[in-house]
């Protein structure tokens, strides 16, 4: 070999997280097709590519036989996953409930379920069972693939408890976790049963990240005020052990975005959506169907923008894109028929014979056709309740750069932050505010648009998922040779 050929060897990555970049279909006793998963964490980390990354998580499907096991695992390595195999049991108790019933809301604000508190206290402890063990069955699995000078990455709300599991492992390991939703205010923090316990798995890590520095502080707060421990400018510190905690916002890959605007079979759907169009501004709201998205607030804003705009009704439509997400959650469930009974009254109210003022799509789109979609579109709106970042409104951003669409954007978003100065920023609560931000949207100036998409587009097309990876692994590599070189001294 020449000097040319040889390569300095990447650093491998072991990204765990609860749900793999792809779901897993059954189409026979050991057949299986791949089906890309919809989510923020899904979208982003499939943007970063300069690793050598081996994934580690679910497949979204209940798999009892050996035969089937082992004809995913297969499957999937190709795709360099490996899988957990969780049961259905483990499923419903950990995903369906700790995670999506228990910590999802009370992370965004939405407080603990109510019903019955004894019911719930007493499935509460079985839950936060289930979840410890899901942890646990997650850890084996990183341990069983685990090799010296690999980095670990845990993600999200799901895996608060690994960090402990593995270092209870191996104490070497190097271990980040990286939170994709809000951490809310400790005084929400403190009314979870297992408070301090997630605290502490977590502070096992060596680096915990977060998209806002104002959650990274909520964190911190967080430990000191519940586990009287010491805050520093660095993150948490235990006796003599510090936990580096900092913020690093996400991002997407703008590039596949940006390129894929101009392929043919893109370029056609866009013919045929403004043909479809022709004569009516485009509004569009792109979500899963999950309550932390305030898709009945955007809903009821828009109908109020027609009620006091009558000119604007025969003008405008309203596209809603929600692909159905948790649907075992009853929580879940009853939005849909909530989403679904709203938009029915406004579409009787406001359309015609020909005509109807919201189209709403209870499904995924493919990555082209939405491109398409936001490529056409004159005013995306985002009006989440809260969320950790909200990378919709990244992408329509990247897609805008020929029509200089309007964003207009909750102020509860993590995408506030970066995209505040050139969208519209809103409280989705204030149906009033909201409606009339349409309005402003609808008629804002052409230089105006401009200005506003020219500073997203700069923010989104240089703060790329690529770039927040290297951020966080070179970070937590700092961080394991800082500590090293602490205990040596
Ligand atoms: P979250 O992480 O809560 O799902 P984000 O806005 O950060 O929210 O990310 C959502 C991701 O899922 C985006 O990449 C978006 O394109 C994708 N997505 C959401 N809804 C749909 C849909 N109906 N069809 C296709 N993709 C979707
Ligand atoms: O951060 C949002 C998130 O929880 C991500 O972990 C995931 O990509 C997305 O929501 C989808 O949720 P689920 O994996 O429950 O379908």
């Amino acid at each position: 070999a020449t000097r040319h050929d040889v390569r300095p060897v990447r650093q491998r990555l072991l990204v765990v997280a609860n749900r793999l970049p792809v779901s897993a279909v059954r189409r026979g006793e050991d057949a299986w097709s791949l089906e890309i998963s919809a989510g923020g964490l899904v979208t982003a980390l499939l943007g970063v590519n300069d690793f050598e990354a081996r994934w580690i998580g679910w497949a979204g499907v209940n798999v009892p036989d050996e035969v089937g096991q082992k004809a995913l695992t297969k499957a999937l390595a190709e795709k360099r996953c490996i899988p957990v195999f969780l049961d259905e049991e483990i499923v419903h108790q950990y995903y369906n409930g700790y995670c999506n019933n228990i910590l999802w809301p009370l992370f965004h604000y939405l407080g603990l379920p109510q019903e019955d508190r004894l019911a719930t206290t007493r499935s509460f402890q079985s839950q936060f069972a289930a979840y410890k063990k899901a942890n646990q069955m997650f850890a084996d699995v990183v341990n069983k693939h685990y090799e010296d000078g690999d980095v670990v990455w845990c993600h999200d709300y799901h895996l608060m408890f690994l960090p402990k599991c593995l270092k209870e492992y191996n104490s070497n390991m190097k271990v980040g976790w990286f939170l994709h939703t809000p951490f809310p205010s400790s005084e929400i923090h403190r009314t979870l049963p297992s408070r301090s316990e997630l605290l502490r798995s977590v502070l096992a890590a060596d680096l915990v990240g977060f998209h806002t520095y104002d959650y990274a502080r909520h964190f911190v707060s967080a430990c000191t005020r519940i586990l009287g421990l010491e805050g520093t400018p660095e993150g948490v510190e235990d006796q003599g052990k510090l936990t580096r905690v900092a913020a690093f916002p996400i991002g997407i890959d703008s590039e596949r975005f940006i390129s894929a605007l101009k392929l043919p079979k893109v370029q056609e759907h866009i013919k045929e959506l403004t043909e479809r169009f022709r004569g009516r501004k485009v509004m569009l709201g792109v979500d899963r169907l999950d309550m932390i998205k305030g898709i009945p607030q955007k809903i009821l804003a828009f109908e109020k923008f027609l009620e006091e705009n009558p000119l604007w009704r025969d003008k405008v439509v309203l596209l809603q894109i929600a692909v159905p997400t948790r649907t075992d959650v009853p929580e879940y469930q009853k939005l849909t028929s909530q989403v679904h009974e709203i938009v029915g009254r406004i579409n009787g109210r406001f359309g015609t014979l020909t005509a109807v003022p919201i189209h709403h799509l209870d499904r995924s789109l493919d990555f082209l056709g939405l491109c398409a979609l936001y490529a056409v579109t004159d005013v995306a709106i985002v009006t989440s309740l809260r969320d950790g970042m909200n990378l919709v409104s990244y992408e329509f951003v990247a897609c805008q750069d020929s029509k200089r669409g309007v964003l207009i954007l909750s102020e509860f978003a993590g995408a506030a932050q970066s995209l505040g100065a050139g969208a519209i920023l809103v409280n989705p609560w204030n149906i009033t505010e909201v409606a009339d931000s349409i309005r402003q949207a609808l008629t804002m100036s052409a230089e105006e648009r401009e200005k506003r998409h020219h500073h997203n587009f700069d923010h989104v097309t240089t703060h790329t998922a690529q770039e927040w990876a290297e951020m966080f692994v070179s970070e937590l590599n700092d961080t394991v040779v800082e500590a090293q070189l602490r205990t040596r001294q």
